[in-house]
């Protein structure tokens, strides 16, 4: 089984894709195949609602989500970071998200896959579990099965990330669950 690992910052090496890559490590451990899309070193553009999802079933736009639709229908399981700008995801991620309504309007081929997310903040109290919701706002529309990190909501970080012990267990926490759930619903 395949689980892939999405970081929303715009940071090369930054925060989120640590702890992207911790959580990969993870699953590693416990067997799966991981992917990871850094969007530090792609280029997706926002959503125009030319509507040709809807009337041809594929976008229009030209961009590096052609190399990212097929990472996102072959994972099992997909583990989301994004840092928190002003309370909420950052753009590069959102243009990802908005960018998958093809896969939905293509007959909901994200539908069923197990989904967790992560925030990382620069302040405590910044705005992490809003991110995560957001996050899990996507995936419930996209009608996958979102998991918490068995205690909360999924990963809340604090700046350095590295150094926030229990912030990185929330992450460890999240990924476990969406490992745990793969392995009861995949038998
Ligand atoms: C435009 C902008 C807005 C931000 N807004 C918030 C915020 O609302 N709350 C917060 O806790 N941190 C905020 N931050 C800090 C980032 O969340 C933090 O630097 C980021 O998670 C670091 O992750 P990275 O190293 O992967 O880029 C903001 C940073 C930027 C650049």
């Amino acid at each position: 089984m395949n689980i892939i690992g999405i970081s929303g910052s715009p940071t090369r090496d930054g925060n989120n894709e640590k702890m992207i890559e911790m959580a990969l490590a993870v699953a590693e451990d416990r067997g799966f195949e991981v992917d990871r899309i850094f969007l530090s070193e792609r280029t997706v553009s926002p959503c125009t609602a030319c509507d040709g999802c809807k009337n041809k079933k594929e976008c229009t736009i030209e961009d590096d989500m052609a190399e990212i639709y097929p990472l996102l229908e072959d994972a099992d399981g997909i583990i989301v970071a994004s840092p928190v700008y002003f309370g909420c995801m950052t753009a590069q991620l959102k243009a990802l998200l908005d960018r998958t309504r093809v896969l939905r309007r293509q007959g909901f081929l994200l539908s069923g896959k197990v989904g967790g997310a992560i925030a990382v903040g620069g302040s405590r109290n910044g705005g992490q579990e809003k991110t995560v919701q957001a996050i899990h706002d996507w995936m419930h529309i996209q009608g996958m099965i979102v998991v918490g990190d068995n205690n909360h909501f999924g990963g809340i970080v604090q700046v350095p990330a590295e150094s926030d012990e229990v912030g990185m267990q929330t992450v460890r926490g999240t990924i476990d669950k969406i490992c745990d759930v793969l392995g009861m619903i995949k038998q």
